[in-house]
Protein backbone atom coordinates (compact mmCIF):
# COMPACT_ATOMS: atom_id res chain seq x y z
CA UNK A 1 0.00 0.00 0.00
CA UNK A 2 1.16 3.43 -1.16
CA UNK A 3 1.56 5.26 2.05
CA UNK A 4 -0.26 9.22 1.88
CA UNK A 5 1.91 12.09 1.91
CA UNK A 6 1.76 14.41 5.10
CA UNK A 7 -0.48 17.58 4.19
CA UNK A 8 0.60 20.82 6.23
CA UNK A 9 -2.11 22.76 4.44
CA UNK A 10 -5.72 20.71 3.54
CA UNK A 11 -7.25 23.82 2.11
CA UNK A 12 -5.48 25.88 -0.31
CA UNK A 13 -6.26 28.88 -2.78
CA UNK A 14 -3.87 28.63 -5.78
CA UNK A 15 -3.91 32.44 -7.67
CA UNK A 16 -3.10 31.72 -11.32
CA UNK A 17 -2.25 34.04 -13.84
CA UNK A 18 -3.97 34.24 -17.32
CA UNK A 19 -1.09 33.79 -19.07
CA UNK A 20 -0.71 30.72 -17.42
CA UNK A 21 -3.42 29.89 -19.87
CA UNK A 22 -1.91 30.99 -23.10
CA UNK A 23 0.79 28.84 -23.42
CA UNK A 24 3.16 29.63 -26.58
CA UNK A 25 0.52 31.09 -28.43
CA UNK A 26 1.30 34.66 -26.51
CA UNK A 27 -2.46 35.43 -26.50
CA UNK A 28 -5.63 33.94 -25.82
CA UNK A 29 -6.56 30.24 -24.00
CA UNK A 30 -4.24 27.21 -25.50
CA UNK A 31 -6.06 24.04 -24.73
CA UNK A 32 -3.10 21.91 -24.23
CA UNK A 33 -1.39 24.02 -21.75
CA UNK A 34 -5.12 24.44 -20.12
CA UNK A 35 -4.85 20.30 -20.19
CA UNK A 36 -1.61 20.91 -18.54
CA UNK A 37 -2.33 23.32 -15.67
CA UNK A 38 -5.47 21.35 -15.13
CA UNK A 39 -3.51 17.87 -14.36
CA UNK A 40 -1.56 20.14 -12.43
CA UNK A 41 -3.87 21.17 -10.39
CA UNK A 42 -6.03 17.67 -9.87
CA UNK A 43 -2.69 16.34 -8.50
CA UNK A 44 -2.83 18.41 -5.79
CA UNK A 45 -6.63 17.77 -5.31
CA UNK A 46 -6.33 13.80 -5.46
CA UNK A 47 -3.91 14.51 -2.45
CA UNK A 48 -7.24 15.01 -0.77
CA UNK A 49 -6.29 19.09 -0.36
CA UNK A 50 -9.15 21.46 -0.59
CA UNK A 51 -8.48 23.34 -3.82
CA UNK A 52 -9.72 26.90 -4.31
CA UNK A 53 -8.43 28.82 -7.77
CA UNK A 54 -8.47 32.47 -8.62
CA UNK A 55 -7.15 32.89 -12.13
CA UNK A 56 -6.49 36.41 -14.07
CA UNK A 57 -7.52 37.29 -17.58
CA UNK A 58 -4.24 39.26 -18.54
CA UNK A 59 -4.26 36.75 -21.62
CA UNK A 60 -7.39 37.93 -23.17
CA UNK A 61 -7.57 41.50 -21.71
CA UNK A 62 -5.69 43.64 -19.29
CA UNK A 63 -7.19 46.10 -17.87
CA UNK A 64 -4.97 48.61 -16.19
CA UNK A 65 -2.80 48.62 -19.47
CA UNK A 66 -5.69 49.02 -21.80
CA UNK A 67 -7.14 51.90 -19.41
CA UNK A 68 -3.34 53.76 -19.95
CA UNK A 69 -4.26 53.92 -23.51
CA UNK A 70 -7.32 55.76 -23.01
CA UNK A 71 -10.15 53.29 -22.39
CA UNK A 72 -12.31 54.27 -19.15
CA UNK A 73 -10.91 52.80 -15.93
CA UNK A 74 -13.78 51.44 -14.88
CA UNK A 75 -14.81 50.20 -18.42
CA UNK A 76 -11.16 48.10 -18.68
CA UNK A 77 -11.36 46.96 -15.41
CA UNK A 78 -14.57 44.81 -16.31
CA UNK A 79 -13.95 43.73 -19.36
CA UNK A 80 -10.84 42.68 -17.27
CA UNK A 81 -13.20 40.35 -14.69
CA UNK A 82 -15.13 39.23 -17.92
CA UNK A 83 -12.29 37.65 -19.17
CA UNK A 84 -11.30 36.22 -16.02
CA UNK A 85 -14.74 34.27 -16.31
CA UNK A 86 -13.40 32.74 -20.11
CA UNK A 87 -10.76 31.87 -18.18
CA UNK A 88 -12.44 29.80 -15.34
CA UNK A 89 -15.09 27.95 -17.57
CA UNK A 90 -12.24 26.79 -19.83
CA UNK A 91 -10.13 25.33 -16.73
CA UNK A 92 -13.15 24.05 -15.65
CA UNK A 93 -14.47 22.39 -18.69
CA UNK A 94 -10.34 20.91 -18.33
CA UNK A 95 -10.65 19.40 -14.99
CA UNK A 96 -13.82 18.21 -15.72
CA UNK A 97 -12.88 16.39 -18.57
CA UNK A 98 -9.43 14.88 -15.99
CA UNK A 99 -12.57 13.78 -13.26
CA UNK A 100 -12.09 16.45 -10.84
CA UNK A 101 -15.81 17.92 -10.03
CA UNK A 102 -15.45 21.63 -10.27
CA UNK A 103 -17.74 24.58 -9.79
CA UNK A 104 -17.05 28.20 -10.89
CA UNK A 105 -18.58 30.76 -8.55
CA UNK A 106 -18.16 34.02 -10.01
CA UNK A 107 -18.46 37.58 -8.37
CA UNK A 108 -20.22 39.23 -11.32
CA UNK A 109 -23.58 37.45 -12.44
CA UNK A 110 -24.01 35.14 -15.16
CA UNK A 111 -25.86 32.97 -14.36
CA UNK A 112 -26.22 30.45 -17.28
CA UNK A 113 -22.18 30.30 -17.17
CA UNK A 114 -21.78 30.13 -13.43
CA UNK A 115 -23.34 30.16 -9.78
CA UNK A 116 -22.87 33.23 -7.85
CA UNK A 117 -20.29 33.75 -5.50
CA UNK A 118 -21.50 33.01 -2.06
CA UNK A 119 -19.23 32.00 0.87
CA UNK A 120 -20.65 29.79 2.49
CA UNK A 121 -21.73 27.60 -1.26
CA UNK A 122 -17.94 27.94 -2.16
CA UNK A 123 -16.61 26.18 1.66
CA UNK A 124 -19.44 23.70 0.87
CA UNK A 125 -18.35 22.42 -2.11
CA UNK A 126 -14.42 22.62 -0.65
CA UNK A 127 -16.11 20.04 2.18
CA UNK A 128 -17.75 17.95 -0.98
CA UNK A 129 -14.27 17.77 -2.54
CA UNK A 130 -15.22 19.75 -5.46
CA UNK A 131 -12.25 22.14 -6.72
CA UNK A 132 -13.66 25.73 -6.45
CA UNK A 133 -12.67 28.27 -9.14
CA UNK A 134 -13.53 32.14 -8.46
CA UNK A 135 -14.11 33.94 -11.45
CA UNK A 136 -15.03 37.94 -11.72
CA UNK A 137 -12.16 39.33 -9.38
CA UNK A 138 -14.03 40.70 -6.21
CA UNK A 139 -16.66 41.93 -8.73
CA UNK A 140 -15.03 45.76 -8.35
CA UNK A 141 -13.41 47.99 -10.22
CA UNK A 142 -9.63 48.90 -9.17
CA UNK A 143 -9.13 45.24 -7.76
CA UNK A 144 -6.42 43.32 -8.93
CA UNK A 145 -7.18 39.35 -8.98
CA UNK A 146 -4.31 38.94 -6.60
CA UNK A 147 -6.42 40.99 -4.34
CA UNK A 148 -9.64 38.87 -5.27
CA UNK A 149 -6.84 36.02 -4.63
CA UNK A 150 -6.49 37.24 -0.73
CA UNK A 151 -9.87 38.33 -0.32
CA UNK A 152 -11.19 34.88 -1.46
CA UNK A 153 -8.28 33.19 0.67
CA UNK A 154 -9.51 34.74 3.52
CA UNK A 155 -12.92 34.15 3.14
CA UNK A 156 -12.98 30.66 2.77
CA UNK A 157 -10.28 30.44 5.68
CA UNK A 158 -7.78 28.81 3.35
CA UNK A 159 -4.20 28.57 5.03
CA UNK A 160 -2.33 29.45 2.49
CA UNK A 161 -2.22 31.30 -0.99
CA UNK A 162 0.02 30.26 -3.45
CA UNK A 163 0.25 31.94 -6.29
CA UNK A 164 2.09 30.68 -9.03
CA UNK A 165 4.61 33.08 -11.69
CA UNK A 166 6.32 32.51 -14.16
CA UNK A 167 9.89 32.54 -11.79
CA UNK A 168 10.21 29.97 -9.31
CA UNK A 169 10.00 32.61 -5.82
CA UNK A 170 10.53 36.08 -5.04
CA UNK A 171 14.23 37.34 -6.20
CA UNK A 172 16.92 40.31 -5.40
CA UNK A 173 16.36 41.11 -8.79
CA UNK A 174 14.20 40.34 -12.33
CA UNK A 175 15.80 36.50 -12.95
CA UNK A 176 15.62 36.45 -16.74
CA UNK A 177 17.49 40.04 -17.00
CA UNK A 178 19.93 39.83 -14.32
CA UNK A 179 21.94 36.23 -13.78
CA UNK A 180 23.36 37.40 -10.28
CA UNK A 181 19.76 37.79 -9.09
CA UNK A 182 19.25 35.58 -6.14
CA UNK A 183 15.87 33.48 -4.80
CA UNK A 184 15.02 34.46 -1.82
CA UNK A 185 13.78 31.55 0.47
CA UNK A 186 11.83 33.40 3.25
CA UNK A 187 10.47 37.26 3.29
CA UNK A 188 8.23 38.84 5.89
CA UNK A 189 5.33 40.98 4.82
CA UNK A 190 6.79 44.03 5.89
CA UNK A 191 10.12 43.68 3.69
CA UNK A 192 8.06 43.09 0.78
CA UNK A 193 6.19 46.02 1.49
CA UNK A 194 8.94 47.92 2.85
CA UNK A 195 11.44 47.17 -0.60
CA UNK A 196 8.23 47.64 -2.84
CA UNK A 197 8.52 43.60 -3.95
CA UNK A 198 6.72 43.43 -6.96
CA UNK A 199 5.15 39.89 -5.53
CA UNK A 200 1.32 41.04 -5.20
CA UNK A 201 0.09 44.73 -5.04
CA UNK A 202 -0.03 46.55 -1.90
CA UNK A 203 -4.08 45.80 -1.03
CA UNK A 204 -3.60 41.86 -1.84
CA UNK A 205 -0.18 41.93 0.46
CA UNK A 206 -2.15 44.02 3.38
CA UNK A 207 -4.84 41.98 3.41
CA UNK A 208 -2.61 38.40 4.28
CA UNK A 209 -0.64 40.33 6.33
CA UNK A 210 -3.48 41.86 8.59
CA UNK A 211 -5.34 37.96 8.93
CA UNK A 212 -1.69 36.39 8.94
CA UNK A 213 -2.36 34.49 5.86
CA UNK A 214 1.20 33.01 4.29
CA UNK A 215 1.68 33.50 0.49
CA UNK A 216 3.88 31.06 -1.38
CA UNK A 217 5.04 32.41 -4.49
CA UNK A 218 6.49 29.55 -7.10
CA UNK A 219 6.44 28.19 -10.42
CA UNK A 220 3.87 25.77 -11.97
CA UNK A 221 6.24 24.56 -14.11
CA UNK A 222 8.71 23.05 -11.97
CA UNK A 223 6.94 19.40 -11.37
CA UNK A 224 5.33 18.75 -8.35
CA UNK A 225 6.03 21.81 -6.92
CA UNK A 226 2.79 23.00 -5.40
CA UNK A 227 2.52 19.17 -4.00
CA UNK A 228 5.80 19.94 -2.25
CA UNK A 229 4.23 23.37 -1.24
CA UNK A 230 0.98 21.91 0.36
CA UNK A 231 3.67 19.35 2.35
CA UNK A 232 5.13 22.35 4.12
CA UNK A 233 8.42 21.42 2.11
CA UNK A 234 10.26 24.65 1.08
CA UNK A 235 9.52 25.51 -2.39
CA UNK A 236 9.83 28.88 -3.99
CA UNK A 237 9.27 32.06 -1.72
CA UNK A 238 7.07 31.77 1.58
CA UNK A 239 6.08 34.98 2.75
CA UNK A 240 4.93 35.22 6.64
P1 LIG B 1 -24.83 20.42 -3.50
O1 LIG B 1 -26.17 21.04 -3.35
O2 LIG B 1 -23.92 20.71 -2.36
O3 LIG B 1 -24.84 18.98 -3.86
O4 LIG B 1 -24.10 21.20 -4.71
P2 LIG B 1 -24.31 21.10 -6.28
O5 LIG B 1 -23.52 22.22 -6.85
O6 LIG B 1 -24.03 19.78 -6.85
O7 LIG B 1 -25.86 21.28 -6.39
P3 LIG B 1 -26.74 22.33 -7.08
O8 LIG B 1 -28.06 21.69 -7.21
O9 LIG B 1 -26.60 23.66 -6.40
O10 LIG B 1 -26.08 22.49 -8.52
C1 LIG B 1 -26.17 21.51 -9.52
C2 LIG B 1 -25.39 21.99 -10.73
O11 LIG B 1 -25.90 23.24 -11.17
C3 LIG B 1 -23.90 22.22 -10.46
O12 LIG B 1 -23.15 21.86 -11.58
C4 LIG B 1 -23.82 23.72 -10.22
O13 LIG B 1 -22.57 24.24 -10.57
C5 LIG B 1 -24.91 24.22 -11.15
N1 LIG B 1 -25.48 25.48 -10.66
C6 LIG B 1 -26.02 25.74 -9.45
N2 LIG B 1 -26.40 27.02 -9.34
C7 LIG B 1 -26.14 27.59 -10.55
C8 LIG B 1 -26.31 28.89 -11.10
O14 LIG B 1 -26.78 29.83 -10.46
N3 LIG B 1 -25.89 29.06 -12.39
C9 LIG B 1 -25.35 28.07 -13.11
N4 LIG B 1 -24.94 28.32 -14.35
N5 LIG B 1 -25.16 26.84 -12.63
C10 LIG B 1 -25.56 26.59 -11.37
Amino acid sequence: MTKKPRIKYSRILLKLSGESLQGKRGFGIDPEEVRDVAARIQRVHSMGVQVAVVIGGGNIYRGTHESKKGIDRITADYMGMLATILNAVALQDALEKLGAPTRVLTAIEVKEIAEPFIKRRAVRHLEKGRIVIFAGGTGNPYFTTDTAAALRSNEIGAQVLIKATKVNGVYTDDPVKNKNARQLKKLSFIEVIRKKLKVMDLTAVSLCMENKLPIIVLSMKIPGNICHAVQGKTVGTTIS
